[in-house]
């Protein structure tokens, strides 16, 4: 039999990718499983989609990718407990539509967190608990959410100690992006040393990867996963994908004359970036504990509708028809 991903870095750390119900059929399902094995629901485990109404559980699409996982020897990344996006609007109010208390919502995130966790204990061996929850504007902390203007500042320590009470095995993240750039980074170090001191029983932090052509630097991400890793907590690469186009938070639709063309020069660029990423993960080889790619091959990726939709992204290792890119040997190099 071939190798596959998980193969040749087998000695190193896991190799995941996101998938959804849909893709665990047909082509994708045999690259899944020739080239991966873990998984993280992409999205059918996120609170909006499994717990849509107070009492209403949607467990049938996130029970598939669990069941398919135990049935073929994966493991499974929980994915995200505590969000200030695709949430519910109804865990933040009363019947009238006012805001509820604190303690009304500390009720309702243990239920959710207990009911999510304690179904699939033992099953899922990580969880996202929390995620995104710093401020883009270095100005500020944490940012602005529900969570925060309820709860308090507490919300995250609270998350993680109902987490843990309902599967004291899994390991649990903190998640985010753009958390090589330093001075997010920064705060990201900071909410850590301030979700210890509070006791939260965290066990990892997950640096999302949604990065580009352009950057991060080598050196950048070499600092960063030094200092992630000298606080003593797992990290993991839990979203990974190289896009081709500069991040532009702002820019949400294509300007006149932009081509979306996988051009040969995009394609060595993107084959000298997912090289510069490899050559820094095996220096960290011993550290990190997991690479999981935001989804499975070019032929689909949220990149196509995200920032800018309906512009084309080939930001993965497989091609649109599932095969491997020519930067599929460049990465396994760094094996
Ligand atoms: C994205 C999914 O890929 C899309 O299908 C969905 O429409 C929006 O969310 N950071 C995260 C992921 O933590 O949950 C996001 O996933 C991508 C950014």
């Amino acid at each position: 039999k071939e190798k596959g991903l998980k193969d040749y870095f087998a000695e190193d750390f896991p190799m995941g990718v996101a998938v959804s119900p849909a893709s665990l059929e047909g082509k994708s399902k045999e690259l899944i499983l020739a080239e991966y094995n873990s998984l993280t629901p992409e999205n059918v485990m996120k609170m909006g989609v499994i717990h849509p109404k107070k009492d209403e559980f949607n467990w049938a699409p996130a029970d598939k990718i669990v069941a398919f996982a135990q049935e073929n020897g994966l493991k499974v990344r929980g994915h995200a407990l505590v969000w200030h996006q695709q949430t519910g609007d109804w865990i933040f109010k009363d019947d009238k539509g006012n805001d509820v208390s604190r303690e009304v919502l500390l009720d309702r995130m243990k239920a959710h967190i207990d009911s999510v966790v304690g179904r699939y204990k033992g099953k899922i061996y990580a969880w996202d608990v929390v995620n995104e929850a710093i401020d883009d504007n270095p100005q500020n902390f944490l940012r602005n959410s529900k969570w925060l203007e309820i709860i308090g500042d507490d919300f995250l320590t609270k998350a993680f100690e109902f987490a843990h009470a309902a599967d004291p095995n899994a390991k649990l993240f903190y998640n985010d992006y753009n958390i090589i750039i330093p001075e997010k980074r920064d705060r990201v170090l900071k909410l850590i040393d301030k979700l210890k001191a509070e006791g939260a029983p965290i066990n990892g932090i997950g640096i999302q990867g949604h990065w580009s052509v352009f950057n991060p630097s080598e050196e950048e991400l070499q600092q960063a996963l030094k200092m992630y890793t000298e606080t003593g907590l797992d990290v993991q690469i839990t979203e990974l994908d190289v896009s081709l186009y500069k991040w532009e938070k702002e820019q949400r639709e294509r300007r006149p004359g932009d081509s979306d063309e996988f051009t040969e020069e995009r394609k060595l660029a993107q084959i000298e970036a997912y090289q510069k990423f490899f050559k820094v993960f095996r220096e960290y080889r011993d550290k990190l504990t997991g690479i999981t790619f935001w989804n499975i091959a070019d032929r689909y990726s949220w990149l196509d509708h995200y920032p800018v939709e309906g512009r084309k992204n080939y930001p993965l290792l497989f091609d649109e028809n599932y095969q491997r890119k020519q930067v599929y040997d460049s990465v396994i190099k760094f094996s």
